[in-house]
């Protein structure tokens, strides 16, 4: 009586493996595939972003005129913030601009840089929307930035954003944290009362 239970029990458990098995490797080939596919598109966005070029070399750019970090002149009344950036080589400019050039024609887009993190996605959703722009000219190694917001709450972004920049990016190429309390900081405030249901709604579907 035993023997025969065994082997039912092996004969049984045989069989659950072979089924899960098959089950897995269906579902493990799709993950894979999804997996390849995330991969190479990170690949992509990385090599057209330019964005571990500059974390890379992030100590090579300097304020213009002195050898500060790069930081912007925010000038709340106007909505504007503007940089001037001074690099170290034609190549590090022109590398800039190319990510600029990606990172405007994302946003433009509808696309989402840093899906996660809600600073980038507030910003996305005031690009989108034409709540500011962005001009970007480079001349040899100096490249000009300047951003212009037509609303309180996108000028908040905007500056946020340049902070972000100025403080981590540039001063210590570090692009690790996420800056989503700093969004929900700004969303809660009255300048953008009139956005916040439709801003809320933009993070949450992405
Ligand atoms: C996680 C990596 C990064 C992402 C997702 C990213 C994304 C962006 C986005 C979305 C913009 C705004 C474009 C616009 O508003 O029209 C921007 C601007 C800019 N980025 Fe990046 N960036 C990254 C890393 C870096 C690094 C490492 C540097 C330099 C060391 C850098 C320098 C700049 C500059 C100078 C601007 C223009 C100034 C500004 O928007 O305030 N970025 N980037």
């Amino acid at each position: 009586m035993m023997y025969i239970l065994e082997k039912m029990f092996t004969v049984s458990t045989l069989l659950a493996f072979i089924l899960v098995g098959c089950g897995n490797s269906s579902s493990q080939k799709e993950t894979k595939k999804l997996q390849m596919t995330e991969e190479i598109n990170n690949n992509d966005e990385d090599s057209e972003s330019y964005t571990p070029y500059l974390k890379e070399h992030h100590a090579n750019y300097s304020q213009d005129g002195n050898s500060m970090t790069p930081s912007p002149t925010k000038d709340v009344n106007a909505k504007s913030i503007d940089w001037t950036i001074r690099a170290s080589s034609n190549e590090g400019a022109e590398n800039l601009v190319k990510h600029l050039h990606f990172m405007i024609n994302k946003l433009e887009n509808n696309g989402n840089p840093r899906p996660f993190d809600k600073l980038f996605l507030m910003e996305a959703y005031m690009k989108y929307n034409h709540y500011y722009i962005t001009t970007v000219e480079q001349s040899a190694t100096s490249v000009v930035v300047s951003k212009q917001a037509i609303t309180d709450c996108a000028y908040k972004v905007i500056a946020a954003h340049s902070d972000v920049v100025s403080g981590d990016f540039f001063a210590q190429g570090d692009i690790k944290n996420d800056y989503s309390l700093k969004a929900e900081t700004i969303l809660v405030s009255s300048a953008c009362d009139d956005v916040r249901t439709s801003v809320e709604a933009y993070i949450s579907q992405r």
